[in-house]
């Protein structure tokens, strides 16, 4: 056991940043009492050193210089917190050739490069830990990597964006429009500096990627996740999932079926009565079906400085304990499979659909549509017709299919929004009920 505790240097004093040394410096003696030793907070490097901050740092211990840092032989653990991917990587990089382990809360460097940067650790003899990555406060990493590391993971599904989390429960419970909501999103600072990370869908696609990676044992690489964001749901559709019993939620959804991996990130519909769907706000929630455990959720605040500093610390004393008993950089978290699972391209996918028609109001309509459907083979659970609105007497389909292969879906619905009764642009979505 190192009998002089273990020694932290923190690069990127931001919002998590601040929180992070805020909780080594005021928890200090907690955390001593736990571990047995100390953890010692040695350098913190910002651009920024004499920014207020609300913590109060020991003089002595900032810097602007992020090499006084990286160089500095007696720091054990790196905590990478400046975002970003050049940067950023360089830092990670760097620290481990000196040795040292690195914590990290960088979901876009990982989902880019971690294949990488495993390998790096692996390579130097350090740990690369990434808790605060995904799900802010809920311990989702530690759990697929330990926990749930003897299941064979199947799925592993979820709310993982808050923002997008917030912006659909407003538009569901207090009829905000996207605009409306995305503006209360911003304000309540649950949004990336840049909202389009999070409305697209590539945060998420960010934290699917690394979830399914580990839950599967096979890196998945960004170019295999489809994508889509949030911007396409509208108030009319939130209310038509409500009738029909569903909430629009985004979801990150990765599978193993039939030897091959789909993942993607959607609004997807999903029954109201389901734990997932009733997760609101900014809190994320994760699914996984393993075997043998069945099934699982976590669910917790997704963001902000107490969930991701806790995260970040959790990392930190799991490393510190590693490198006071000597087990440092043991094993990677990645543990590949012998043979690696093709990627299901989404057309192969089979799953159910939302489909809401904007149509002329008048006889034989929905039925030329039923048949346009029903000869790719795609069976109906549900149709619902809306009284016309406006004085354009167009009315408002919705059907709800049963299990369809997407391909099936967008060959049908491309030759529906060429009839003549066709006004406007099928809406799809997908349905995740079963
Ligand atoms: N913008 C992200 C979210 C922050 O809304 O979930 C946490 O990654």
């Amino acid at each position: 056991m190192k009998s002089k505790g273990v020694k932290i240097g923190v690069i990127g004093c931001g919002t998590i940043g601040t929180g992070v040394v805020k909780c080594l410096l005021e928890n200090k003696k907690y955390l001593q009492r736990h571990l047995g030793f100390s953890l010692e907070l040695v350098r913190v490097a910002d651009l920024y050193p004499r920014k207020k901050r609300d913590v109060k740092i020991p003089s002595g211990v900032m810097t602007k210089d992020s090499n006084a840092v990286l160089n500095d032989p007696e720091i054990d653990i790196i905590v990478e917190l400046v975002g970003g991917t050049t940067f950023a990587k360089q830092v990670i990089l760097k620290a481990m050739k000196n040795g040292k382990s690195v914590v990290t809360a960088n979901k876009a460097l990982l989902a880019k490069y971690g294949l990488e940067l495993h390998e790096k650790a692996e390579k130097n003899g350090v740990d690369l830990y990434y808790e605060a990555s995904v799900g802010g406060g809920i311990p989702i990493i530690k759990t697929l990597r330990e926990a749930l590391v003897g299941n064979r993971i199947d799925a592993i599904w979820g709310i993982l964006n808050g923002t997008c989390n917030y912006m659909l429960s407003k538009m569901t419970d207090e009829d905000l429009t996207f605009d409306e909501a995305l503006k209360e999103a911003t304000i309540n600072g649950y949004a990336e500096s840049d909202p389009t990370l999070d409305i697209g869908g590539f945060d998420a696609q960010h934290k699917i990627g690394i979830l399914a990676s580990l839950a599967f044992g096979q890196w998945v690489p960004q170019n295999k996740i489809y994508v889509e964001g949030i911007e396409k749901v509208t108030d009319f559709d939130i209310k038509c999932a409500d009738e029909m019993g569903y909430v629009i939620k985004l979801l990150g959804i990765a599978k193993v079926e039939n030897k091959s991996i789909s993942v993607r990130v959607n609004p997807t519909f999903i029954p109201k009565t389901t734990m997932l769907g009733n997760v609101k706000d900014a809190f994320n929630a994760i699914e996984i079906d393993g075997e043998p455990i069945g099934t699982a959720i976590l669910t917790g605040l997704g963001a902000g400085m107490g969930a991701t500093s806790s995260a970040v610390i959790a990392d930190i004393v799991d490393i510190a304990r590693n490198i006071a008993s000597g087990s440092a950089g043991r094993l990677s978290a990645l543990t590949f499979m012998d043979k690696e699972l093709p990627f299901k391209k989404i057309d192969d996918i089979k799953t159910r659909y939302y489909l809401r028609f904007r149509v002329e109001d008048k006889p034989g309509v929905i039925a030329k549509i039923a048949k346009a459907l029903g000869d790719r083979n795609i069976s109906l659970s549900s149709v619902i017709q809306h009284e016309p609105y406006s004085e354009t007497k167009n009315v408002h389909a919705t059907f709800m299919t049963h299990l369809a292969f997407e391909k099936d879906i967008k060959a049908a619905v491309k030759l529906i929004n060429k009839f003549k009764e066709v006004k406007a642009k099928t809406t799809i979505f997908r349905v995740e009920a079963d």
